[in-house]
């Protein structure tokens, strides 16, 4: 049988383990440097990652996102993520079992039972703005993981955290595990040794196992209820206990503790939302127009454009990644064999100039009577493994956004725009969101 040979882009020559600290700690100028050296598909051999072969041609994106379910694995490549979250996370499962598991988490996060949970998350939004300093700068980011954190505990325990103590432990214990994660000290010795670093470091699986001790316990509990006769509630813990493969094995403790830790590690709404607030302080003309529609309440027009753009040019999630189970050929003639990592580079590709005129400028009037495009606009990835709860946070930005522009006279601190930093799992702003309520 004729075997066509396989090759991957070139990329920078410098040693495995500079290209992973440029990565860690530098990562958006290193990506943009080697995409003007060596194009819109490049290689990086970085030491503990792995090798990578970054795409920024949509065309490529296409490929990846279209590609047959069972071609394309997931990928244990990013950082922090398996061991955070778990191998039995919906994220880290291959086919079949990927699907299924979607199919049991997703109800929530769609239709009429999402548009339920608008009038608790303004609740939960109003609560957090009422806690605010006047007059004082604060950090918007924290505030902004408080509220999202409040909201998808509602969504997977159907109780509010404030109001049930058991919930209210289950909640420190989340927060603990953050704040030890995004310790500025860990992320660098993070940059230097990996995520084997992580996973063997005592500290951190004492805090990841009072999360899932926590957490289980309230599995435990609404198992006994269960068995009792109490009919399971509406929440993702009642679904995950009544769902199954398609064989019918009931889904394991594991899958339901690695399960509930993903869902309840939502990083990316506060930090979008933190990101929002940023570039709309520094844009009092765009704020004002978001302000008055907001007040008018007639539509979410700009809004919606509003959420476009500050997911475009400052995607939470930098890089999604797949793992080859088949050889995947490239724009450029290159292919890639199994088993090479690809990652679609959503700061890449949000930043082509062919696509995003003055790409580094926040206008959401681009977004204007316009639908994003599928491959060119990718913040919550695509393809089979897209973020299966876009269209929650969608909804949740939105209550957020309005419920703060309504209740409070919000300033900037300071008038340089803040730079990106690194968060554990995610690209946040450096000051963390620095704001002033007048
Ligand atoms: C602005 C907010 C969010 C952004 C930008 C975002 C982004 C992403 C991205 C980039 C992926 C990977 C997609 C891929 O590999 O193609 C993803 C997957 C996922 N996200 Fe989100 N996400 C957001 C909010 C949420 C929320 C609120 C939840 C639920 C609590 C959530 C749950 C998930 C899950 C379960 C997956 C895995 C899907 C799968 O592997 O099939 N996300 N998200």
């Amino acid at each position: 049988m004729h075997d066509r040979s396989t090759s991957l882009p070139p990329g920078p020559p410098m040693p495995a383990a500079l290209q992973a600290w440029r990565w860690t700690r530098e990562p958006l100028p290193f990506l943009g440097r080697c995409r003007h050296r060596y194009g819109d598909a490049f290689t990086l051999r970085m030491s503990h990652a792995g090798t990578w072969v970054v795409l920024s041609d949509p065309a490529d994106v296409k490929r990846v996102f279209t590609a047959a379910p069972d071609a394309m694995g997931a990928s244990t490549a990013s950082a922090v993520i398996e061991p955070l979250l778990g191998r039995r996370s919906v994220m880290l499962l291959d086919e079949p079992e990927h699907l299924t598991r979607r199919r049991i988490i997703l109800p929530p996060f769609h239709g009429q039972r999402m548009a339920g949970y608008a009038d608790m998350t303004a609740m939960v939004a109003r609560r957090e703005v009422q806690r605010w300093p006047v007059g004082e700068p604060f950090e918007l980011w924290p505030r902004m993981q408080s509220i999202t954190l409040d909201v998808i505990m509602n969504v997977v325990f159907g109780e509010d955290a404030e109001t049930n103590p058991r919930l209210g432990r289950v909640r420190e214990a989340l927060v603990a595990m953050t704040e030890w994660l995004n310790d500025p000290r860990r992320l660098a010795v993070l940059a230097v040794l990996g995520p084997r670093w992580i996973r063997g470091h005592r500290g951190f699986a004492r805090t990841r196992g009072a999360v899932a001790d926590a957490v289980m316990d309230e599995v435990r509990l609404r198992r006994g209820a269960a068995a009792h006769g109490v009919p399971g509630g509406n929440d993702m813990i009642s679904l995950l206990l009544e769902g199954s493969y398609e064989d019918g094995r009931p889904l394991s403790d594991q899958d339901l503790a690695d399960e509930l830790i993903t869902l309840l590690s939502d990083g990316p709404t506060s930090t979008t939302l933190a990101w929002a607030f940023e570039r709309l302080l520094r844009h009092p003309d765009k704020l004002e127009l978001l302000r008055d529609e907001v007040r008018a309440g007639e539509d979410d027009t700009y809004m919606e454009a509003v959420i476009r753009e500050t997911l475009r040019l400052c995607p939470p999630v930098p890089v999604v990644v797949r793992r080859l189970l088949a050889p995947l050929e490239l724009e450029s003639g290159h292919r890639l064999p199994t088993g090479t990592t690809v990652a679609p580079c959503v700061s890449l590709i949000h930043h082509r100039e062919d696509v995003y005129p003055e790409p580094d400028a926040f206008r959401p009037e681009r977004f204007l009577g316009t639908t994003p495009g599928t491959y060119t606009w990718i913040p919550f990835g695509g393809g089979v493994r897209r973020c299966l709860a876009a269209s929650f946070a969608n909804q949740e930005m939105k209550q957020v956004l309005s419920t703060v522009l309504r209740t409070v006279d919000l300033r900037a601190v300071g008038s340089a725009s803040e730079r990106v930093a690194r968060s554990s799992i995610a690209f946040v702003p450096d000051r963390r969101a620095l704001a002033l309520v007048a």
